[in-house]
């Protein structure tokens, strides 16, 4: 690929819960200490240092800016929307846009209010949510002056499944997650419902705005030879039932991108029918893992214990491409620092990666790093994915990115593993 198409967004990806701090009324904040886990804290302080993170977005070079609003701040109680919330969201949009900067804005990143589920604790798995959903896009869009660039949902069924199957976010359901009609794509389909009106509202609200989805896809292998099927079931289940649904309602696909997961047919018939070998379910079944036929390789890993795989990003879009004939974003990709890890490298080899897709005929319209900053992973500060560290000291990939985004034009990188020496 020569250069970057024009309108090629290039910049980076953050989330509220993770990086703002301090948010008290989110359904998380409490489930952090029901959990034991380490308390997201003043996290990367970002609702009071926005300024810093616009100055290092400068640094980056970047022309877009993915950030996520917090559903609590802007909805504190059921029947009140704060206005100096809502306020401070658009005026990070008018300095954005100012500098040349594309906010793209997500609604709802894994973290809800508190009061949300103390009214309705069936969640998703019940038609009252989504209701509400619409009601607070519809107030935070109309303040949002600046925005052209919508997303709904931040991976929609890995929020599914870790709030209704795996017991990891609010409300904590477990379950057995691939079960027709269970909780996981019971609610899957409430969030694609949810996204389509979503995405109508929008169209009627903002004309001319884009609405996608950053749905999480991994590069997906058969364990072995005949596992073939158990890895359709969880194909389905996480990237393709969800784009089904919306696919009419989606501008693009937004992908996020990390790694990829070989996936084994369970040794009991009904009802889990498939084993995903994501490190997670390794950590989580401990021995067993191996006993009931998962499958990861030993090779070296990153700060999340994922393996890196820049060729797994050209599959992936080659493969939604060509499933969907309808432009794509990778709204996140990016790597947790570890021993070993090479950001640059993990950068260059992802570009480069999805350069060669774009040179096969696929239609990406832009790249977002996943993250700005470091930021609160999920119950623990230890995994870092960030181009600056919360102290906004730049990290060892920013040159390479703002070399890229000066250039315009994905660096030359061979196909290879990449990203990890060793
Ligand atoms: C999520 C982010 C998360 C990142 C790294 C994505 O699944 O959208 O919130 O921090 O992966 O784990």
């Amino acid at each position: 690929m020569e250069r970057f198409p024009d309108g090629f967004w290039f910049g980076a990806s953050t989330s509220s819960y993770q990086t703002e701090g301090d948010n008290k009324g989110s359904a998380l904040w409490d489930w952090e200490v029901k959990k034991g886990w380490e308390r997201s804290g003043e996290a990367a302080g970002s609702w009071e240092r926005f300024d810093e993170d616009l100055a290092c977005l400068k640094k980056l070079g970047a022309d877009a800016y993915r950030f996520s609003l917090e559903w609590s701040r802007v909805q504190p109680e059921p029947d009140r929307f704060d206005d100096e919330a809502l306020a401070r969201y658009a005026g990070w949009a008018r300095k954005l846009k100012a500098a040349g900067i594309r906010p793209i804005v997500c609604f709802h990143h894994f973290s809800e209010p508190k009061w949300l589920l103390e009214r309705h604790p069936e969640g998703w798995t019940g038609d009252q949510v989504g209701r509400l959903f619409l009601a607070y896009v519809e107030a935070a869009a109309g303040a949002l002056d600046a925005v052209t660039d919508f997303i709904p949902f931040n991976e929609p069924m890995v929020f599914a499944l870790g709030a209704y199957g795996a017991g990891i976010f609010p409300p904590g359901r477990l379950g057995f997650f691939s079960l027709p009609g269970g909780p996981v794509p019971a609610a899957g389909e409430r969030l694609a419902r949810a996204h389509n009106e979503a995405y109508a509202l929008l169209k009627r609200l903002r004309p001319g705005c884009t609405v996608g989805v950053a749905h999480n896809v991994a590069a997906l292998e058969p364990a072995k030879p005949g596992h073939e099927p158990a890895c359709e079931v969880w194909d389905e289940l996480m990237h393709l039932d969800f784009l089904e649904r919306t696919r009419e309602s989606l501008d693009y696909i937004g992908v996020n991108y990390y790694t990829r997961i070989f996936v084994s047919r369970a040794p009991w018939p009904v009802p889990l029918r498939c084993l995903p070998g994501y490190a997670e379910v390794e950590k989580a079944l401990g021995p067993l893992f191996k006993l009931l036929g998962g499958r990861r390789d030993p090779g070296p890993r990153t700060g999340m214990g994922w393996e890196v795989v820049p060729e797994g990003l050209e599959r992936v879009l080659l493969k939604l491409w060509r499933r969907y004939q309808k432009p794509l974003v990778v709204t996140e990709n990016g790597v947790a620092a570890a021993e070993g890890v090479d950001r640059a490298a993990f950068l260059r080899d992802h570009l480069a990666a999805m350069a060669r897709a774009m040179d096969a005929g696929v239609d990406v319209r832009g790249y977002l790093y996943w993250s700005l900053t470091d930021n609160w992973e999920w119950g623990t500060y230890k995994p870092r994915f960030g181009l600056f560290t919360r102290e906004r000291k730049a990290g060892p990939a920013v040159e390479l990115f703002a070399q890229v985004a000066r250039e315009r034009r994905p660096p030359k990188g061979k196909k290879g593993k990449g990203g990890v020496h060793g």
